[in-house]
């Protein structure tokens, strides 16, 4: 895993001064008795692209259909330009949403498909023309206007469902795992796509995934959820780097999440692991007490010279040009994953002993979660 880097969609500053095209206030959703997302607040400004990122179950469809108003909140308001919609239906609210499997009307060509809401909406016939041309040249279909929907291929299929919302010209897009029925090199293509029809159509999208990758190389911000509650909030560098939870540091990157307890000795604070051997941090801001050091799997160096802390290779799993090495640490308590560069695990085998060491500056200590079990 690589550093993602800034995100070349756009300039944060210039959106921090955009005005706020969608914003959530405490917003609770409930199924009968059971409440899936526990008052989330959200601002995203106009022509951002911004990522819901979460495991399955945790609350990202839900918040989709809440704000294109199919589901209504138990709490709190949703505002669309500073507008309060919360009481909106649903084909009142400038948004369009596109779904995890494209469904186009059989009967009806790329162009019918693309035309349809138009047509109902009793546009004339020269300005559905210009629109479903100009939706077809952004999502580079141009030309496919005659095919049917068993004639397209996956990429094409979600392209035309790309063109069908935008059509609309709506204010927010909202995007519900869009790639996930794609194989992996068409997914690859198409977030490049995404991103450039984001970019060219100047329009704001809220995009719904559990693939830490997409996330990270498409949005300008994520928002990570976990059980129904925003984790945290940030570029893709914040959420990568600077992870606020253990949470977010495992699910993001799979980094390393190792206890330590942290103790006031001679007027220092110094962590250690559950052995006792002191462990390499940052800066000890923490209360005395339990914590977590997230340590990145990309940050660990593998030595086979004695010298840190002491470990044996249980697994090797080769990557290319790195492996992905999982370690015993008696030290730690937990297993540790390293990747390393392929040159360093050419002297390693299943059952060698190495010595693990970071630079103190890489790892990020962490308070331990309350980790009280969610029961809705
Ligand atoms: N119609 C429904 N009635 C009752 N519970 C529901 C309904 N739809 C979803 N849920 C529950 O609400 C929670 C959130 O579901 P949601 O579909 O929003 O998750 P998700 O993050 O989109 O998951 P996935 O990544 O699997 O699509 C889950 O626990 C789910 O079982
Ligand atoms: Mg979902």
């Amino acid at each position: 895993m690589s550093d993602p880097g800034p995100t070349p969609t756009a300039t944060p500053e210039a959106q921090l001064t955009a005005p706020s095209q969608l914003r959530l206030e405490g917003v609770s959703v409930r199924y009968g008795e059971t409440t899936v997302l526990h008052e989330i607040s959200l601002d995203v400004r106009e022509g951002e692209f911004v990522t819901l990122l979460g495991p399955s179950g945790c609350g990202k469809t839900s918040l989709l259909r809440t704000v294109s108003g199919f589901l209504s909140p138990s709490t709190g308001r949703i505002l669309l330009r500073e507008e309060d919609v919360t009481a909106v239906p649903p084909h009142k609210r400038p948004v369009n949403m596109v779904f995890q499997r494209p469904t186009l009307f059989p009967h009806l060509d790329v162009y019918g498909n693309i035309a349809f809401g138009l047509r109902l909406a009793g546009l004339k016939k020269e300005e559905i023309a210009s629109r479903v041309h100009e939706s077809l040249r952004l999502v580079r279909l141009t030309g496919l206007e005659d095919r049917r929907s068993n004639e397209l291929s996956g990429g094409q299929l979600q392209r035309v469902v790309m063109a069908r919302a935008l059509v609309n010209r709506p204010d927010v897009l909202l995007l519900d795992e869009p790639l996930s029925a794609l194989d992996l090199k068409v997914r690859l293509q198409m977030e490049e796509e995404l991103r450039r029809v984001h970019r060219e159509s100047g329009v704001t999208f809220l995009y719904v995934t559990h693939d830490q990758g997409e996330a990270l190389s498409m949005s300008d911000r994520i928002v990570v959820l976990e059980a129904g509650r925003v984790e945290q909030i940030g570029s893709p560098n914040e959420i990568y780097q600077r992870p606020t939870s253990s949470f977010v540091a495992s699910f993001v990157g799979g980094a390393n999440v190792l206890p330590v307890t942290v103790a006031e000795e001679a007027g220092a604070r110094t962590a250690r692991f559950v052995d006792g051997s002191p462990a390499p941090t940052p800066a000890i801001d923490l209360p005395p007490g339990p914590a977590n050091l997230v340590v990145r799997s990309e940050e660990i160096e593998v030595s086979t010279i004695a010298g840190g802390l002491a470990a044996t290779v249980v697994d090797m799993a080769y990557r290319g040009a790195w492996v992905a090495l999982h370690l015993d640490v008696p030290a730690v308590g937990v297993e540790v994953r390293a990747d390393v560069p392929a040159r360093t695990a050419r002297n390693l085998t299943v059952g060698s002993a190495v010595w693990l060491s970071w630079d103190a500056e890489a790892g990020s200590l962490l308070a331990p979660e309350d980790s009280t079990p969610e029961t809705a």
